[in-house]
């Protein structure tokens, strides 16, 4: 295979995805992301927009300290500043990339306000100077694909004039269809002087559910980086999905003779962990990393399956990191299986960790019959919990509920280490605990999303909660899994309340950004 076949994943998920609203992730996530997209074999990772805040440009500046293998690229408007402060963030990285973008579009061109030719001149400049501080500059007119074709390639041409090493074209409000978006990158790269000299990039969003039919479409038409995020988090519909697009050329190498470098067995474990932290789940049916994508993960045992699972299936479970076995555990597994399992899984610990996980395990044997991989998943993300972040905790929890009102709780949290008590009615007993946290706790936090998962089959089974609270523009998401509903919402709710806290903490109340990549630069 030659090079010349080998396709750049560059994975956004840091910014393009994080930036879309009620996304956020804490500092402490970035980091763990963006060092399971390094191992997975990434290529260029954006860990973030460094002007946007306080809080970005850390992000970003340690994800380039740390990286080992990927590319550190931050995102930069079409300005200096912009262009200085990322640079200062990402100079960290082995191998570090500036990306700096400005609107193109006839709509985009009047958010600064400026002529054909005054763009011309601000893309000039500031490539220019992004190229003084760094060889490697990524460029992308943004909403190209409603850019008029002439203007688009006289800005490409002064791109690469002043230094780009990479052109990306971003179809920024998912409007491209896959033969157009073939047709463009195909002339792009014809058309433009210079164009055979630098990486042609295809940057889709997913409003019309195209995203990846058009990527693989700009691929086949000579793109050789593909941008996109886990799950394909973002905003609206979302970008291009990382998994579909690297399962796609694998599993289709027979029409798309295309290579990645990303080792698809870790796609599971980062699928799941990006759900987690993002409070974005995945839904059900998702392609590659949805529960019911491979069938007999879900139990559906067909005839034909059994006898071959090509009959059904046109990729290997374990090729996305699914164990095969899904061996279940229960009271009398020990810790050798739980570790042999939890490394199937994707989870790899010294000693001390594994006993304290042996013990939440047995807790949880004790109370469900068989303990499933999802079911060790989710204890997983308990256990991950951030504990410096445990201001408020669930100590003790009853309810009365049923058919006759009112329904009541009766909670003790330990707040700030001292136990205290409370009692509250409500709508129904997760109302009627969120009350009683609420009489605890007094806070003016409006909950914007309440979701309950089943994470296996069964009765028994235990439910994955999510919360997600909003309080001056800063949203912070809680996530817990219990075999009770109820304990799982009251854990939700408060790891919510205890992470938009120390996030309203530590921007001394100000919004996560203060600029968003949609302000004029
Ligand atoms: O969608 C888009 O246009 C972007 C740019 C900033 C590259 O995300
Ligand atoms: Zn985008």
């Amino acid at each position: 295979m030659s090079d010349a076949n080998r396709v750049l994943i560059f994975d956004t998920t840091l910014r393009d995805g994080e930036q879309s609203p009620g996304a956020t992730m804490s500092h402490a996530e970035k980091l763990e992301i963006a060092s399971l997209l390094d191992e997975m074999g990434v290529d260029i990772i954006e860990a973030g927009f460094p002007i946007a805040s306080e809080g970005d440009f850390n992000a970003v500046s340690e994800i380039a300290k740390a990286a080992q293998n990927a590319t550190i690229c931050g995102l930069a408007r079409a300005n200096t500043k912009d262009i200085d402060r990322c640079w200062e963030a990402v100079k960290h990285a082995k191998s570090p990339r500036i990306h700096t973008f400005i609107g193109t579009s006839p709509l985009h061109r009047q958010i600064p306000n400026l002529t054909q030719d005054e763009m011309a001149d601000r893309i000039h400049e500031t490539v220019t100077h992004a190229r003084n501080l760094c060889d490697n500059v990524q460029w992308s007119p943004m909403d190209a694909t409603r850019t008029e074709f002439d203007y688009l390639c006289r800005v490409i041409e002064i791109a690469i004039k002043a230094g780009a090493t990479t052109i990306n074209i971003p179809d920024t409000v998912g409007y491209t269809a896959p033969r157009e978006s073939a047709e463009l990158i195909r002339r792009l790269i014809a058309e433009v002087p210079g164009g055979e000299d630098v990486v042609f990039a295809t940057h889709c969003h997913n409003d019309l559910g195209m995203a990846t039919a058009n990527s693989l479409a700009a691929v086949e038409a000579g793109a050789r980086q593909i941008e996109c995020t886990i799950n394909g988090l973002g905003e609206r519909a979302g970008n291009t999905a990382l998994e579909e697009v690297v399962m796609a050329v694998k599993t289709r190498h027979d029409i798309m003779p295309f290579t990645t470098g990303i080792d698809t067995t870790k796609i599971m474990h980062i699928s799941r962990r990006v759900a987690t932290v993002s409070g974005f789940a995945v839904q059900p049916n998702k392609a590659i990393v949805g529960k019911n994508a491979f069938a007999h993960e879900s139990g559906i045992h067909q005839d034909g399956m059994l006898k071959n699972p090509e009959n059904f299936e046109i990729m290997r479970p374990e090729d996305v990191g699914l164990s095969a076995t899904n061996l279940v555990m229960g009271k009398h597994s020990g810790r050798a299986a739980l570790r042999s399992k939890l490394a199937e899984l994707g989870y790899e610990m010294g000693d001390n960790q594994l006993k304290d996980i042996f013990v939440r395990f047995k807790e949880l044997a004790d109370r469900k019959k068989e303990v499933f991989d999802d079911d060790l998943v989710a204890l997983m993300r308990e256990a991950s919990a951030d504990p410096a972040a445990e201001y408020l905790k669930v100590k003790f929890l009853r309810v009365i509920c049923g058919t006759e009102a009112p329904q009541s709780a009766d909670i003790t949290l330990t707040v700030d280490g001292v136990d205290q008590q409370a009692t509250a009615q409500g709508d129904g007993p997760v109302d009627a605990t969120f009350n009683a946290v609420k009489a605890l706790y007094p806070h003016n936090a409006r909950l914007q999303l309440y979701q309950v998962h089943a994470v296996t089959e069964g009765t028994d089974a235990q439910a994955t909660v999510t919360v997600r609270m909003e309080e001056d523009g800063v949203l912070a998401t809680g996530e817990s899994a219990d075999t009770d509903t109820v304990v799982a919402s009251a854990k939700a709710y408060v790891t919510a309340l205890n992470r938009l806290r120390v996030r309203k903490e530590k921007l001394g109340g100000k919004d996560t950004r203060e600029v968003s990549y949609k302000d004029a630069g």
